[in-house]
């Protein structure tokens, strides 16, 4: 049987500027390049981000291969530190307004759809010295500054754009669980953070509207949901996971699609005391500037059971004193990256996303298998024969694809990521890419998964 997909359907693939590019010129740095300046024994290998797939100089031989593995849609971000010169003023590094428009031709040269995402955690190092980055509404200014110069720069052919990627990551990582620089943990500031990243994408789609010449593109945020599912029919277990979908996936899907905060998340925020500062006009401002469609970064579910921490224990305030980790008995793992596969939950989303949030058009902006030493299996051809990756797409397209039949508004699926690249801290640990990356050599090859989807992307569907 054959599954097919919309007609138009986005069959792509998305990473990122700061993972791809490589530190093409220097006068800012943003806080990962001044991490792993300042310690680069955070990072796996010692890897950084200095070089990462060089897109900066390969990116017409990459672009040709992202078109080989029939990718019609793919998705990048700008780094704010390589287009702007001066963040107060927003004035322009030439380089960058070159070399973005560069890339954005080369794109649609190639039959490729540039989606455009402004903001993939690459906060200007400088912003967060002098201002304390997103804790501050005057970052939140700068920010919506540096967004009008790309719409004015390149909104003439990019008509898909994204104000942030996974804010959520941006909160828990910098501000609770110190997996990202600052690797702060403070509880009331996490939460002035989401807050503010929230207004941020308002001031951004705001500016997006003001601007004549953008009326026929859209603007939406790539949010990553992670449904919470309870361990068990147990009241408590339930109320833990009830909080955690509050906190994971409410938090910023409320404001960015119905203009408001949940109610009951405020209440608990207020309770506990930590509840962001508001003003009247950003309310006003956040109810206006509701997005047009939304990306779903989508990777593994959350299993939640009730906290196994007294909450008095905790010296600041923390999410999870409302709810726990729970290792189910039996759940399908990625050995490599201890992240559980479970393809169903995309169906839950597509029709969560129906019934909770007006059926808003949506896609899979993110979804992916993260494998450590690949070379296992290259093949006789010199090509990864990446099985794993090709079941893990077909198991998850097949569950989306009940979900676009049973109404949900879904129009494409992009894999994370087109060519294996620089992750963060993990460096390239675990490689996702539908294209090898040789980083020894920069030497780029397709994998079994890229032939795979080039095939899918042609026929709008494929054999189960
Ligand atoms: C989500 C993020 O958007 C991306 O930057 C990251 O590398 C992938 N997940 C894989 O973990």
């Amino acid at each position: 049987m054959q599954l097919n997909f919309p007609d138009n359907f986005w069959w792509g693939a998305a990473t990122s500027g700061p993972q791809s590019e490589g530190r093409f010129h220097k006068s800012h740095a943003n806080v990962f390049d001044y991490w792993y300046d300042t310690t680069p024994t955070d990072f796996h290998d010692f890897v950084g981000p200095n070089t990462a797939s060089d897109f900066y100089h390969s990116f017409r031989a990459d672009i040709k291969l992202m078109k080989q593995v029939g990718l019609n849609t793919v998705r990048t971000s700008i780094q704010w530190t390589r287009l702007i010169d001066d963040f107060e003023t927003a004035s322009l590094n030439p380089d960058g307004v070159r070399f973005y428009n560069d890339v954005i031709d080369e794109f649609i040269a190639n039959g490729i759809t540039p989606i455009i995402n402004l903001h993939h955690f690459d906060l200007p190092v400088e912003l967060y010295q002098q201002y304390g980055g997103w804790e501050s509404k005057h970052v939140t200014d700068l920010y919506a500054k540096y967004a009008e110069q790309c719409f004015r720069l390149f909104g003439d052919r990019v008509k898909n754009w994204f104000t942030f990627n996974e804010p959520m990551v941006i909160v828990e990582g910098q501000y609770l669980h110190q997996f990202h620089y600052p690797k702060i943990v403070d509880g009331k500031k996490a939460v002035q953070v989401a807050y503010n990243l929230a207004l941020a994408s308002a001031k951004a789609i705001a500016k997006y509207r003001s601007l004549s010449k953008n009326n026929d593109g859209k603007i939406g945020t790539i949010l990553n949901l992670t449904p919470a599912y309870a361990a068990s029919d147990d009241p408590a277990d339930q109320k833990a996971a009830h909080i955690a979908e509050l906190w994971t996936n409410k938090l910023f899907l409320y404001p960015a699609i119905l203009g408001h905060f949940s109610e009951e998340l405020v209440e608990l925020l207020t309770k506990d005391q930590v509840i962001w500062q508001s003003t009247p006009e950003e309310t006003e401002l956040i109810k206006h500037n509701t997005i047009d469609q939304l990306g779903v970064n989508y990777y593994h579910p959350f299993r939640v059971q009730r906290p196994d921490i007294s909450p008095d224990s905790l010296m600041d305030w923390m999410p999870n004193k409302y709810f726990a980790n729970y290792d189910m008995p039996g759940r399908v793992m990625n050995v490599d990256k201890g992240w559980e596969i479970y393809p169903k939950a995309l169906y839950d989303i597509a029709l969560n996303i129906r019934d909770e949030y007006h059926n808003i058009p949506w896609f899979v902006s993110e979804n992916g298998m993260g494998v450590s030493r690949e070379e296992r299996y290259l093949n006789d051809q010199g090509m990864i024969d990446d099985q794993y990756r090709i079941k893990f797409m077909k198991e998850h397209l097949t569950w989306l694809h009940k979900g676009i039949t049973a109404g949900s508004n879904c129009f494409g699926y992009h894999v994370w990521t087109p060519i294996d690249c620089w992750s963060w801290a993990n460096a390239y640990r675990n490689r996702y890419g539908l294209i090898r990356n040789d980083i020894r050599t920069q030497t780029k090859t397709i994998k079994a998964s890229g032939h795979w989807l080039a095939e899918t992307s042609k026929q709008n569907g494929f054999d189960i």
